[in-house]
């Protein structure tokens, strides 16, 4: 006799809140490839590849969401996707709008830690916590690399090292 493998399904509310989180982090990660395109458009090849990186992983993000609440027995929604800007001033504009993106998504994240305590779902609230993690990283990568930007100020040949600099962070995979 096979073993049956019981499930504790969530909520509708929990579902329909992961379902958001899909959305978010689908919509980061077009955010992400738009800014690549843009970079690549300018010469910026380092931060072309850094959002490029950026841009998986936040395809990453979203089908670690989708799995998991498959696995809940939930039912993962794939919606249409706001179109993100094609254009920006300079590197700095872009990477304070990355970096108010990721506070963004910090507090939705935030607001589902908190939804799990009210529906009593531990193990979403367990599952949640590599995300909290997560944005901790993304906003101190962003932050990082915007005190890195006020520094060279107007300094044209302090971008070209900046441009380097900026591809040798790229993120690392996380651990499972
Ligand atoms: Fe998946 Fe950058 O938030």
């Amino acid at each position: 006799m096979g073993l049956i493998k019981i499930v504790v399904m969530v909520s509708t509310n929990i579902e329909n809140a992961l379902n958001k989180q899909i959305r978010i982090e689908a919509e980061s990660s077009q955010i992400y490839l738009s800014m690549a395109c843009w970079a690549e458009s300018k010469g910026f090849e380092g931060v072309a590849e850094f959002m490029f990186a950026q841009a998986d992983e936040e395809r990453e993000h979203m089908l670690r969401l989708l799995k998991y609440l498959t696995e809940r027995g939930g039912k993962a929604i794939i919606s249409e996707l706001s179109k993100p800007s094609t254009d920006y001033n300079s590197p700095k504009q872009m990477f304070e709008e990355v970096f108010e993106h990721e506070i963004f998504v910090s507090n939705s994240i935030n607001e589902l830690v908190s939804l799990t305590f009210e529906e009593k779902d531990f193990a979403t609230h367990n599952f949640l916590q590599w995300y909290v993690a997560e944005q901790i990283e993304e906003e101190s990568t962003a932050r990082t690399i915007l005190d890195k930007i006020n520094l060279i100020g107007d300094d044209r040949s302090g971008f070209y090292l900046f441009d380097k600099d900026v591809r040798s962070m790229i993120a690392k995979p996380s651990a499972q």
